[in-house]
C-alpha cells in the first residue's frame, strides 16, 4: 500500500535505515491512536473515567481500595478494543521483522494490537488487557475477546486482576532487563507515538544513543524526547511509517 503522504525524511535517515541491522522500536499509546484508542495524554483532553484521573483509576493504590472499580475501567477498555483493528502504523512495524535482520519491538501498550498486526515476541513494559492474573498466586489467565472474563483464578481460587502495570506499580520482570540490554545494542532506535513521560521506558531511548545509535522519533507533536533525538519525523506514524 502507497503512503498517503511521502514523510519528510533525510537522506542521513534513509541511509540509516537502509544499512541497519539491530533495530529497536519503542511504541506508546499514538502508535494505535488511528485505530480509535484514545492516547493518555495530549490533544488538548487527559483521560478521565467516571470523574477520576487515569492515573487514579488506574494506580496500584486503587486497585488496593476497590478493585472492582479497577475491573470496571479495563472492561470498558476491552469493549472499546474489541471493535478496533490494527493499523498502517502497526502493519509496517510488524513487516520490519523480514526487513531488518534483528528487530525488537518494546511497546508500552497493554492493547494487543501489535500482535494482531502480526509482530512476534513484543516485549510489553506494562502488560496487557487481555489477560489477567491471580492477586495471590500470579498464575496467568487469558482473558477471551468474546464472552465473560475469568473471575477467580482457576489454580487457587483467589481474585483475579488486570495483567497491566499500574501507577505505582513494579514492571514485569525481566521485561524492562530485556529491552534494556537490546536498547544498548542496537544501531537504529525508533520512538513512535509516545510522550516519553514515562520511565523507565522513556529511557530506552537514551541508552540507545549513548550506545551509537541513530534515534528517530515519529510523533504529530513536540515530546519530552524530541530535543535528545537526531530526526524527529512529524507526523502520524500511519501516515509515516509506511514510506519509511
Ligand atoms: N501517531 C503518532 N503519535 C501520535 C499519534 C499518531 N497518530 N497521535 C497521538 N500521538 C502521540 C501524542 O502526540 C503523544 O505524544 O502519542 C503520544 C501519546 O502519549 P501518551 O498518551 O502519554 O502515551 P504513552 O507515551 O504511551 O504513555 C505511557 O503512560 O498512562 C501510562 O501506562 C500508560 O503506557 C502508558 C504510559
Amino acid at each position: 500500500m502507497q503512503p498517503a503522504t511521502t514523510p519528510n525524511i533525510s537522506a542521513e535517515l534513509r541511509r540509516r535505515v537502509e544499512t541497519a541491522r539491530r533495530v529497536l522500536v519503542l511504541t506508546g499509546a499514538g502508535v494505535s491512536a488511528e485505530s480509535g484508542v484514545p492516547t493518555f495524554r495530549g490533544g488538548g483532553n487527559s483521560a478521565v473515567w467516571k470523574g477520576l484521573p487515569f492515573d487514579v483509576i488506574s494506580s496500584g493504590a486503587m486497585l488496593e481500595r476497590n478493585l472492582p472499580a479497577v475491573w470496571e475501567w479495563f472492561d470498558y477498555r476491552r469493549d472499546v478494543l474489541r471493535a478496533l483493528a490494527p493499523n498502517a502504523a502497526h502493519e509496517a512495524i510488524a513487516s520490519w521483522q523480514e526487513r531488518f535482520a534483528d528487530l525488537t519491538l518494546v511497546t508500552q501498550n497493554v492493547d494487543g494490537l501489535h500482535q494482531r498486526a502480526g509482530s512476534r515476541n513484543v516485549v510489553e513494559l506494562h502488560g496487557n488487557i487481555w489477560r489477567a492474573r491471580c492477586t495471590v498466586c500470579r498464575l496467568v489467565h487469558e482473558v477471551p475477546s468474546e464472552g465473560e472474563r475469568p473471575e477467580a483464578c482457576d489454580e487457587c481460587g483467589n481474585e483475579l486482576r488486570p495483567d497491566v502495570v499500574l501507577f505505582g506499580e513494579m514492571l514485569p520482570p525481566g521485561a524492562f532487563e530485556f529491552a534494556l540490554e537490546r536498547a544498548a545494542r542496537c544501531e537504529m532506535c525508533f520512538v513512535i507515538g509516545t510522550s516519553g513521560l514515562v520511565y523507565p521506558a522513556a529511557s530506552l531511548p537514551e541508552v540507545a544513543q549513548s550506545s551509537g545509535a541513530f534515534v528517530c522519533e515519529i510523533n504529530p507533536e513536540r515530546t519530552a524526547l524530541s530535543s535528545m533525538c537526531d530526526e524527529v519525523v512529524v507526523g502520524k506514524a500511519g501516515e509515516v511509517l509506511p514510506g519509511i
